[in-house]
């Protein structure tokens, strides 16, 4: 993948299999499931399974993605186990003009595939629609991945730095991303790829 992967990249490897797509939730998202409250937003939801996670803990979601096929595998995951879960084609760099309102954004791998111009737009946008008080929870790749497979690093400072006015970080841990074992031509750490998982709450 490039450092910066544009929605042809995301469509490509939706036309196959996609090596986040686990069929699962990373294991942080599940780890603090106890504190996610509704309404929660799943931004960059591809086909589904954390938005879908929650909803069987009886939470209301909002699952936004920009590939058609993704959410068309989204919504059909949603219909075989009879969830609801409310699933849009949307770019999240449009949050800064959406109306919506949530308690809590999920974030699983979509900030670490921004530039740092659409990583601003990205943030503008989670200060809209995240209601004070509330928290993201968001895991990327950590620049103590070695290699240049999969996306960009993001550093500990960087998540300071981009969050440093109308947020608090109140963590950032050290965490393994879960890899679709059948991509081995993509050569991660031990354990797969380093990253951080932080819990970040909206400011006024
Ligand atoms: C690394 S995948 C993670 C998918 C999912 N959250 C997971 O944990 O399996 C990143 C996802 O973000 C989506 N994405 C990338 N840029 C986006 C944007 N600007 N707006 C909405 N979705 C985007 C991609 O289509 C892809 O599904």
């Amino acid at each position: 993948m490039s450092d910066v992967p544009d929605r042809a990249a995301f469509e490509e490897f939706y036309a196959g299999e996609a090596p986040w797509d686990i069929g699962k939730p990373q294991r942080p998202f599940v780890t603090v499931a106890d504190r996610v409250t509704s309404p929660v937003l799943d931004a960059g939801c591809g086909t589904g399974d954390t938005s879908l996670f929650f909803a069987a803990r009886d939470h209301r979601v909002t699952g936004i993605d920009f590939t058609k096929e993704a959410i068309r595998r989204a919504r059909l995951k949603a219909t075989e186990q009879k969830l609801d879960v409310q699933f849009l084609v949307k770019d999240a760099l449009t949050l800064p003009e959406w109306d919506a309102r949530f308690t809590t954004v999920i974030d699983s791998g979509l900030f670490h595939v921004f530039s740092d111009q659409d990583r601003r737009r990205y943030l503008q946008g989670l200060a809209r629609v995240l209601e004070t008080g509330g928290q993201l929870f968001l895991m990327c790749f950590s620049d103590e991945e070695p290699g240049t497979d999969g996306p960009r690093r993001v550093s500990r400072q960087e998540l300071y730095d981009a969050f440093d006015q109308g947020w608090k970080v109140e963590s950032i841990e050290p965490a393994r991303v879960e890899v679709n074992p059948r991509f081995k031509e993509m050569r991660f750490s031990d354990g797969g790829p380093k990253a951080w998982f932080a819990i970040i709450r909206r400011q006024k």
